[in-house]
């Protein structure tokens, strides 16, 4: 997608580690009409899937999987990272280590939401190492449901987690996908 490429050359920031920061319209604030041409890009992609639902983690993924689902008229079931008193009853749960962040979260969702007969596109803001996709497609398989995709607003392709899912079978669509981050600038992979 041109557009994300030109936002995070635009916008981004980057941070020692490997980090793109993407504050401005994607985390921290999110700029509702970039959001809207995302949620349209995603159906584009996935308009023959079969999709039944979209799959996310929170947070930052929630405001990307609401447009997403609003362009394809699909409910949104968001994965909660700790399990607390608003989350009860049965639930999937997988762990899910941040790389970033060096911790590692148990991620849950209500069983109630998510049936062997659902398709599931997930979605997310980075793909990075791939942990919480993995994590997500684990949760999809808990439940007995099938992964029709995932999308990540925007794959760091050195990190490899895009690859990795490529390679075992998964079709994962990046918006933009970032190979290589210096000081020099920024080298989106052609798609
Ligand atoms: P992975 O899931 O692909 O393995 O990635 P990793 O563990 O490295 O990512 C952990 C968290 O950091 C995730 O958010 C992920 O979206 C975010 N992240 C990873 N790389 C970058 C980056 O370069 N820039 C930014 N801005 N975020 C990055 P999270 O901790 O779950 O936070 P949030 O969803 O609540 O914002």
């Amino acid at each position: 997608m041109k557009r994300m490429e030109e936002m995070i050359l635009k916008e981004g920031k980057i941070l020692p580690g490997g980090v793109l920061k993407v504050g401005s319209f994607l985390n921290q604030q999110v700029d509702i009409h970039f959001m809207k041409e995302i949620g349209d890009e995603v159906a584009r992609l996935y308009k023959d899937s079969g999709a039944t639902k979209i799959l996310t983690i929170e947070s930052s993924g929630i405001p990307i999987a609401i447009s997403a689902g609003f362009a394809m008229g699909l409910p949104v079931v968001y994965a909660k990272k700790n399990k607390s008193s608003n989350v009860s009853g049965d639930v999937y749960s997988t762990p899910v280590k941040s790389f970033t962040h060096g911790n590692t979260n148990n991620v849950v969702v209500t069983k109630e939401y998510l049936s062997a007969d659902d398709k599931i596109l997930i979605v997310d803001d980075f793909l990075a190492h791939g942990s919480a996709l993995t994590g997500l497609i684990d949760i999809v398989n808990q439940a007995g449901a099938e992964v029709v995709g995932c999308v990540a607003a925007i794959e760091k392709g050195f990190q490899m987690g895009g690859d990795r899912l490529r390679a075992e079978g998964y079709r994962i669509e990046s918006l933009a996908i970032v190979d290589e981050m210096t000081d020099d600038g920024i080298t989106f992979r052609e798609q």
